[in-house]
C-alpha cells in the first residue's frame, strides 16, 4: 500500500517541534507494517540541501505565484517529494516566521501551494505514482483533502492528522481563487470559517477520516473550549474522528546508545545517569548535589502552562529541588526566566534556545521532566522521559493523561506506576506535585522500580505505527469491496 503523507516538517531535516518527529518516524515504522511512505515537504534551504538522487517530476514557470520545480529524492533514509519554490520557501531558520518572530505575510500561499501539490501527486498527475492514501499533517497541510473535494475526486482517501487544534490557519476570504478554490467553496459547509478561509476546518470537513494524537485529546476537542471553535465539526465527524498516541523513535533515543549523554546506562546500571546529572550540572552552572533535579524541555508558551512554572518556582527551589528549562518562545516567559535563574544562582539553570544534544543531556541526567501543559495533544518529552528513566511529572490533560500512570497507591501495589500527574492546572496543584514527587524520591528503592517500569515500557513507532496502518487499510479496504 503506497502513502503520500505530506506536511511542513520532517525530522532530521526542519523542525519546530513533535509535529517533525512524527511526520520523520512514521514512515520507517509503516514500512514494517507493509506500508510504503513518501513525504511531501517544502524546499527549504537544509531539505534541498539533504536531498539525494533528486529527479526533477515536474516544472511549472507559474505556481501559487513562484517558479517551482517538484523533485524526488531522498534524505535521511526517508523517501521524499520536494516542492521547491525559492520565492516561498527558500527562507532559512524558523519555517513560519521571519527574524522578527512574525509569521511570513504570505503563509496562506506558501502552504496552500503545498497542499496543491499533494493533490496533484494524490490525483495522479505524476504517474506511474498514485497514492491510495492522502495523509495530510496539521494546518499546513489540510487544504489537501478540500482540493481532492473541490476537483471532485473521491479517491485516493484521505486522512487528516491533528497534532494541535490552537494552529488552525484562517486566512483571508479573499484568497479564495488566489489558492485556486472555486467560489463556491466559500460557504459554512466549505472552507469558510469565521468570515475567512479555515485551513484547518476544510481539512477536517473533507478528509474522510481525522485522527489526533491521543485518544484523551480526540475526546476533548469534541467540547466546547477544547475544541477551539472547532467542536461542533468535529463531533460531526462522529467514528470518523479517533485518536492514535504518538510513538518515538527508540533509536534516537536510547540512553544505551546516544552520544549525547556523558554516560551511556540500562534500566540495570541506572547508577550511571549520576554521571549525566553532573554534566547538567556543569553546562547549567548549577551548586552539585544529591537531591532531586527538575527538568524542562518545551516552547515556552501559555500552552506548556510555563507561567504557572515560573510562579511556583521559589517553592520548589524551597522544597528542595533544582531546576534546568531547556526552551525558546515567548519572550515575556523567557525574560521571566531568566529573572528567577539571577534571583536562585545555582539553583534555577537556564538555556534560552533550542539544542537538540541538550534535550538528550537533560533526559538522561535529570530526575523527573516536568510537562504541566494546559493542553496538550500527544507531547513527546515524557515518553523520552520515559524512555531515559526521567520520570514525568504532568498534568491530567490530553496525551499525558494516556500516557503517564499516576503513583497512587494501587498503580504501585501493581507495580506499573510510571509518574505523576496532576490537576488542575494551578500553581497549588503543580506545588502539591511537587511534594509527592519530593516524598517517591526520596523512597530510593520504589523511585528506581519506577525508573525501571518506564524504561521497560515498548512506546517505539513500531508498535504504535499499526494503528495507522489498519485505519489506511480499512478506507482502502471499503474502496475494493
Ligand atoms: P510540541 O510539539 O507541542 O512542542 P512535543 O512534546 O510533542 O511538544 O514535542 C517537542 C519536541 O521538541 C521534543 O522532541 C522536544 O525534545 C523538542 N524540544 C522542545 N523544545 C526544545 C528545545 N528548546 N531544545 C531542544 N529540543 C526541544
Ligand atoms: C503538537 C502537540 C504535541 C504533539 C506533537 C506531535 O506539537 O502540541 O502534543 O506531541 O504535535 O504530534
Amino acid at each position: 500500500m503506497q502513502v503520500l503523507a505530506v506536511a511542513s516538517e520532517i525530522f532530521p531535516l526542519i523542525k519546530t517541534g513533535g509535529l517533525a518527529d512524527v511526520v520523520g518516524g512514521l514512515p520507517p515504522a509503516l514500512a514494517h507494517h507493509g506500508v510504503e511512505v513518501r513525504t511531501l515537504v517544502p524546499g527549504y534551504p537544509s531539505v534541498l540541501r539533504a536531498l539525494e538522487g533528486t529527479t526533477v517530476v515536474a516544472e511549472y514557470g507559474y505556481f501559487f505565484g513562484a517558479f517551482c520545480k517538484l523533485l524526488s529524492g531522498r534524505a535521511a533514509g526517508l523517501d521524499l517529494f520536494v516542492l521547491e519554490a525559492p520565492q516561498l520557501f527558500w527562507r532559512e531558520g524558523n519555517p513560519y516566521s521571519g527574524p522578527d518572530g512574525q509569521p511570513w505575510p504570505d503563509n496562506s500561499v506558501r502552504f496552500a501551494a503545498l497542499a496543491h501539490m499533494a493533490y496533484l501527486i494524490a490525483r495522479g498527475d505524476f504517474g506511474p505514482y498514485v497514492p491510495d492514501v492522502l495523509h495530510a499533517h496539521d494546518w499546513q497541510a489540510a487544504l489537501a483533502p478540500a482540493y481532492l473535494h473541490y476537483g471532485g475526486r473521491s479517491r485516493p482517501r484521505s486522512v487528516l492528522t491533528i497534532h494541535n487544534l490552537a494552529f488552525q490557519g484562517q486566512f483571508s476570504r479573499d484568497l479564495l481563487y488566489a489558492i485556486g478554490l472555486p467560489g463556491d467553496a466559500y460557504s459554512l459547509d466549505g472552507v469558510e470559517y469565521y468570515g475567512g478561509i479555515g485551513y484547518l476546518k476544510s481539512g477536517i470537513r473533507f478528509a474522510d477520516r481525522v485522527t489526533t494524537v491521543s485518544p484523551r485529546y480526540a475526546a476533548e476537542i469534541c467540547q466546547p473550549g477544547a475544541g477551539m471553535g472547532l467542536d461542533g465539526l468535529l463531533r460531526q465527524k462522529g467514528l470518523a474522528l479517533s485518536g492514535i498516541v504518538n510513538g518515538i523513535d527508540v533509536d534516537t533515543w536510547n540512553p544505551a546508545d546516544d552520544p549525547a549523554l556523558a554516560a551511556t546506562y540500562t534500566a540495570d546500571t541506572l547508577e550511571l545517569r549520576a554521571r549525566n546529572k553532573a554534566a547538567l550540572e556543569g553546562r547549567f552552572a548549577l551548586v552539585p548535589g544529591d537531591g532531586p533535579l527538575i527538568g524542562l524541555i518545551t516552547r515556552l508558551s501559555w500552552q506548556k502552562g510555563m507561567d504557572i512554572v515560573i510562579e511556583a518556582l521559589p517553592s520548589i527551589i524551597a522544597a528542595g529541588c533544582r531546576v534546568v528549562v531547556l526552551g525558546t518562545g515567548d519572550a515575556p516567559l523567557e525574560a521571566a526566566l531568566a529573572k528567577a535563574s539571577a534571583a536562585h544562582p545555582g539553583q534555577i539553570g537556564v538555556f534560552a534556545g533550542y539544542d537538540e544534544n541538550l534535550a538528550h543531556l537533560v533526559q538522561g541526567g535529570a530526575d523527573a521532566i516536568l510537562v504541566p501543559s494546559r493542553f496538550e495533544p500527544c507531547g513527546l518529552t515524557q515518553l523520552y522521559g520515559l524512555r531515559y528513566g526521567c520520570l514525568p511529572i504532568v498534568s491530567r490533560v490530553g496525551g499525558l493523561f494516556d500516557t503517564v500512570i499516576d503513583a497512587n497507591a494501587a498503580a504501585r501495589e501493581q507495580g506499573v506506576a510510571t509518574g505523576i500527574q496532576f490537576e488542575p492546572v494551578t500553581r497549588e496543584a503543580l506545588e502539591a506535585a511537587i511534594e509527592r514527587f519530593v516524598a517517591l524520591y526520596a523512597d530510593a528503592p520504589a523511585w528506581r522500580a519506577m525508573q525501571r517500569q518506564a524504561m521497560s515500557l515498548d512506546l517505539s513507532w513500531t508498535r504504535r505505527a499499526g494503528a495507522y496502518a489498519a485505519l489506511f487499510r480499512s478506507l482502502v479496504e471499503v474502496d475494493s469491496a
